[in-house]
């Protein structure tokens, strides 16, 4: 009989002490692996713009399985089908609306993002000095590099409320000076200055602890990058999101391909 109830009083005192143990291991920090996820219970944010398709949607597409929380932006996100279907946060974003960034950034008031990539972009393809139209080329520049600022300014509030505080954009190898070798005009200029905008912003933020990172996702098979490029899009994102989990304060300002080499600015 006593047998059984010192068992009974072992059993009670069992319970408290595995429920500390439980409690303990819940609280455990998740593990960062090479891309930068992380459990579910501490997922990251990342802000994807122009995630309806291409290389944002794949972008989008990856960190959600990853399990991070994703916000995909679009220009018309009733009518993004592909990022509707990652049933991911959609919201509405032309980069060269300003009143468009600043409904963005007021529906993100006070919400905290870890990572903002600043990827939605186009590509005229003009080769000759004869062909150069002021208006296409001012839109240019407007999408490729004075939206990436802007966004940045509206959302650095949110970013400045992040843990991993990182900004990436979404650049090209075409935006470097040194491998320039003719064509492009206006697509490349709109890299460059991208670029510059990067190690501007990374002198600016570093002390903060932000790493700002211009990476090169390689030539892919997007509507961009049109049928015979050389990358999928599932190869570039995993090859770009594993030199994003890897960045340190060493990287801030860095000009970047996606499997990781340096680009000669
Ligand atoms: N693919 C390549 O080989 C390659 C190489 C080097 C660099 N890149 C860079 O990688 C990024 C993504 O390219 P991608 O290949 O995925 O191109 P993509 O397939 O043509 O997709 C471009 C994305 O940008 C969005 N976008 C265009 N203008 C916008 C605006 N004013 N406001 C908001 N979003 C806008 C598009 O939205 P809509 O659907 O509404 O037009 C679309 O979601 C770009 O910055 C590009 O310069 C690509």
């Amino acid at each position: 009989m006593s047998d059984a109830i010192n068992k009974y009083r072992f059993g009670i005192r069992l319970i408290p002490m595995l429920c500390i143990l439980l409690l303990s291991l819940s609280a455990t920090p998740a593990m960062a692996d090479a891309h930068g996820d992380k459990a579910a219970d501490d997922a990251p944010i990342v802000l994807i713009t122009g995630a309806n398709r291409g290389l944002g949607l794949e972008f989008a597409r990856q960190y959600a399985e990853a399990g991070w929380t994703v916000i995909g932006t679009a220009r018309r996100p009733a009518q993004a089908d592909d990022l509707n279907a990652l049933d991911i946060e959609t919201l509405a974003l032309d980069v060269t609306d300003r009143d468009s960034i600043a409904a963005l950034a007021a529906a993100l008031e006070g919400r905290a993002i870890d990572m903002l990539i600043n990827n939605a972009g186009i590509f005229p393809r003009v080769n000759e000095i004869e062909q150069v139209d002021a208006d296409d080329y001012a839109q240019t520049l407007m999408v490729n590099t004075l939206g990436p600022v802007l966004v940045t300014q509206a959302l650095l509030p949110n970013l400045r409320k992040g843990e991993l505080k990182r900004i990436v954009n979404i650049t090209s190898q075409l935006g470097s000076i040194e491998k320039n070798s003719g064509g492009f005009y206006g697509y490349r200029e709109s890299k460059s200055a991208l670029n510059m905008f990067t190690k501007t912003l990374a002198a600016e933020l570093g002390p903060e602890g932000f790493i700002c990172l211009a990476i090169h996702p390689g030539w892919v098979r997007t509507d961009m990058g049109g049928a015979n490029a050389n990358l999928s899009p599932e190869e570039s994102v995993s090859a770009m999101r594993a030199v994003i989990g890897k960045v340190t304060s060493d990287d801030n300002g860095a000009y970047r391909a996606y499997n990781g080499d340096a680009v000669a600015w």
